[in-house]
C-alpha cells in the first residue's frame, strides 16, 4: 500500500479538505484506507481576495498571479500539519493529488471564449515545497478533447461504489450539487453524471446576508420556515434544470449575483421562509436531476456526501420528494461525507501516475478517455 494525499477546495470556499490515505490497486480494484482527514481554514482576507477573482469586474491579474502561489503555499502548510500529526515523513508519501481552487469555469465555448477552466494552486510550487510528487490541473486534458472537464469524481464513484446488486445514485452536495448514476452492473461507459444545479450556494448566500452566519446548521432555519410560493416558482423556471447532460455549472451562474437579485426582490418576506424556499429549491433541482435519466427510481439508493449532507432538513426534503428511493450518506459506508471528494482525487492521481485515463466520457462529453492532470516530479 502506498501513502497518498488528496486536497480539495470547492466552490463554497468553506475550507481546504486534506485527506491522507493508504491506496492500493487500480480502477475497480482500488482499495482505500483513510489514515486522517481534516478541513483546514481559509482565512477571511484570503477568502475575500479569492472571491473577488470569481467576477470579471473585480478580478485582477496581480492577485491572480500571487494567489496561484499563495494557495499552494497554504496547501503545503496544511499537508505538513496533517503529516506531522500522524508521524508520517514526506519521504514516505508516494504522491499528492491536488484539485486546486476553481476560479472560473467555461464548460462550453461562448461567442468570445473557448471552452476552458482555471484552477489556481500551482502543482510545481506544491511539489517543491513538500518534496512530494504532485498531480494537479486534472480538468484541462478532458476539455482539450471536447469534454466539459467536469464532473471528474464519477470515475472514483464507479471504482468505489458501483455494485452488481444495487442501483445507486451518488449525490455530492457542495456549493454546486452533482449526481453520478451507477445502475447495477453498469460499465464505466454507462455512467451518467452531471451537476444538478446549486447545492449549498444559494442557501449560504441567503443565511449570510439575513443572519450573518456562514451556513444553515443542519437546516434548522429552513425547517422553521414556510415556502414562499412565487419565489419557488421563479426558481423552478430555471432552464438549467431540464437541460440534458452532459452539463456542468458553477458560481458563474449561481453565484452572488444570481442570489442577490432574488434576495432583493423578495426581501420583505420572513427571513426563515426565504431560507426554507431556497432549501426546497436545492432539493427540487436534485430531484429533477435524478429523474432526468431514470424516471423510475424504485430500488435505488441515493448516497449523499459533501457539506450539504450535514443539512438534515435538506436530506429529509429530498427523501420526501422521492419516497421511492432510499436516502443514505457515505457515512453509512464508513466514509466521512466531507472527505469523499478529496479521496476521489487520490484515486484519480493514482491512475495518472500509472498512465491510465480517468475521465468518464459519458459524463464530461470528451471524445476519448484521457490521462488527467499534470505531474510535477521532485524525485
Ligand atoms: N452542519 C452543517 N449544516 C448545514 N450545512 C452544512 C453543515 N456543514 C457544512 N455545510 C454546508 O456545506 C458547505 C461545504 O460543503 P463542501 O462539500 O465543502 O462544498 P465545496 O465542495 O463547494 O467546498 C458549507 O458551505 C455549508 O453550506
Ligand atoms: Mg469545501
Amino acid at each position: 500500500m502506498k501513502i497518498a494525499i488528496g486536497i480539495m477546495s470547492g466552490t463554497s470556499l468553506d475550507g481546504v479538505d486534506v485527506v491522507v490515505v493508504k491506496i492500493k490497486g487500480t480502477f475497480t480494484d482500488s482499495q482505500i484506507e483513510v489514515i486522517d482527514f481534516k478541513t483546514f481554514p481559509i482565512n477571511r482576507e484570503m477568502k475575500a481576495r479569492i472571491k473577488a477573482q470569481f467576477l470579471p469586474a473585480t478580478s485582477d491579474i496581480k492577485s491572480l498571479t500571487s494567489l496561484n502561489f499563495e494557495i499552494s503555499q497554504l496547501y503545503a502548510k496544511y499537508v505538513k500539519t496533517i503529516l506531522r500529526a500522524n508521524n508520517i515523513e514526506a519521504n514516505d508519501v508516494s504522491f499528492v493529488a491536488s484539485h486546486g481552487q476553481t476560479i472560473y469555469h467555461i464548460p462550453v465555448k461562448t461567442t468570445t471564449e473557448v471552452a476552458s477552466t482555471l484552477q489556481l494552486g500551482d502543482g510545481s510550487v506544491l511539489a517543491n515545497i513538500l518534496k512530494i510528487n504532485t498531480i494537479s490541473n486534472f480538468r484541462t486534458a478532458d476539455i482539450a478533447l471536447g469534454g466539459q472537464g467536469a464532473p471528474l469524481v464519477p470515475y472514483a464513484d464507479f471504482c468505489l461504489f458501483k455494485s452488481d446488486k444495487t442501483n445507486r445514485i451518488m449525490l455530492n452536495i457542495g456549493g454546486i450539487s452533482n449526481i453520478t448514476y451507477l445502475k447495477k452492473g453498469a460499465k464505466l461507459d454507462d455512467v451518467i453524471a452531471f451537476d444538478t444545479g446549486p447545492g449549498n450556494m444559494i442557501i449560504n448566500y441567503f443565511v449570510e446576508k439575513l443572519y450573518q452566519i456562514p451556513y444553515d446548521n443542519q437546516g434548522l432555519i429552513a425547517r422553521s420556515g414556510k415556502i414562499v410560493e412565487p419565489l419557488l416558482k421563479e426558481l423552478l423556471a430555471d432552464s438549467y434544470l431540464q437541460q440534458l447532460p452532459p452539463k456542468t455549472t458553477g458560481r458563474e451562474r449561481y453565484g452572488d449575483f444570481y442570489a442577490e437579485q432574488l434576495l432583493n426582490k423578495y426581501q420583505n418576506c420572513p427571513k426563515e421562509d426565504l431560507v426554507a424556499t431556497v432549501t426546497h429549491f436545492t432539493a427540487e433541482a436534485i430531484k429533477t436531476g435524478c429523474k432526468l435519466v431514470a424516471s423510475d427510481l424504485t430500488d435505488f439508493e441515493l448516497i449523499a456526501s459533501g457539506g450539504g449532507a450535514h443539512n438534515l432538513y435538506l436530506l429529509e426534503i429530498i427523501q420526501k420528494l422521492m419516497p421511492e428511493l432510499k436516502v443514505l450518506t457515505t457515512a453509512d459506508f464508513k466514509m466521512d461525507v466531507d472527505a469523499k471528494e478529496a479521496i476521489a482525487f487520490t484515486i484519480l492521481g493514482n491512475e495518472t501516475l500509472r498512465g491510465k485515463p480517468s475521465n468518464v466520457k459519458s459524463a464530461t462529453g470528451a471524445r476519448e478517455p484521457v490521462i488527467l492532470g499534470q505531474i510535477s516530479f521532485v524525485k
